[in-house]
């Protein structure tokens, strides 16, 4: 398998959105929430779009107290920390308005649990103008809704949807070595269930019975034929 990150229709949806955030008119609020299924390729989508756009990501933490996050952000921007708050704020506002950066906050799910954290994101949105998007598992755009400080500023809502078949296939032909049949696409797309990581799972899994047996190209009739069975290790559904 190649290591690549394919320009899903959910990846295009992200573009999208942050493309609207960046050109958005003064005044406009620049918040946006990207939202999914575990497996459906956010990070990846927010890891490959951070390059594009000069982005700052960062993961959030069970642990994350304002000045741990505040702290992480300043090390993505390659400024130095300090002991008090509100100059970690300042110094982040700086470097985010003078070099026009937007932020990325992953597992966003810890931040809009603790209020601080999100009327520090909130504050940094509204001092910078520049974008704050944050990425999170399904249900966090209900819990948004419920907080008055982040749901008025955000003006994008992306939701992360199933891997079609579309997109299995062009996944399919990126990545994987092996040339895999329409019929057996169509049956791992069924046992992945919307999920791109067990697509990309299972295509590995096909490409490496593939190799065993050295043969180039698989049917549905070979891999029923092989006797196993789709993502080892997965619970049982
Ligand atoms: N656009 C993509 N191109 C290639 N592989 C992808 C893509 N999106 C997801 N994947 C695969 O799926 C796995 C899980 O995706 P990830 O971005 O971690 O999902 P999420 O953050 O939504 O849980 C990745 O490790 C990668 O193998
Ligand atoms: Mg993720």
């Amino acid at each position: 398998m190649k290591h690549k990150t394919v320009i899903v229709k959910n990846i295009a949806r992200l573009m999208e959105a942050g493309e609207s955030l960046m050109t958005r008119n003064a005044g406009m609020p620049g918040m946006g929430l990207l939202w999914g299924e575990t497996g459906y390729g956010k990070t990846t989508a927010v890891t490959w779009y951070i390059n594009q756009v000069n982005g700052i990501y960062v993961r959030a933490m069970a642990t994350w107290t304002p000045s741990a996050m505040l702290e992480t952000i300043l090390e993505e921007l390659g400024r130095p920390h300090s002991r008090r708050i509100h100059h970690m704020i300042k110094e982040i506002v700086a470097a985010m308005a003078q070099e026009g950066r937007v932020l990325f906050v992953d597992e966003a799910d810890y931040i809009i649990e603790n209020k601080k954290l999100t009327e520090t994101l909130r504050d940094i949105h509204d001092l910078t103008g520049m974008p704050v998007i944050l990425i999170g598992m399904s249900g966090i755009q209900r819990k948004l809704r419920g907080s008055k400080q982040l749901s008025g500023r955000m003006s994008q809502w992306v939701e992360f949807q199933k891997c079609d078949i579309a997109d299995a296939r062009k996944v399919a032909d990126t990545l994987c070595e092996v040339a895999i049949t329409d019929e057996l696409l169509v049956h791992l797309h069924g046992k992945a269930r919307g999920s791109m990581r067990l697509m990309v799972v299972g295509m590995g899994q096909i490409e490496m019975h593939a190799n065993n047996r050295g043969i180039g190209q698989v049917t549905l009739d070979d891999w029923l034929s092989w006797d196993t069975t789709f993502f080892i290790g997965d619970a049982p559904e």
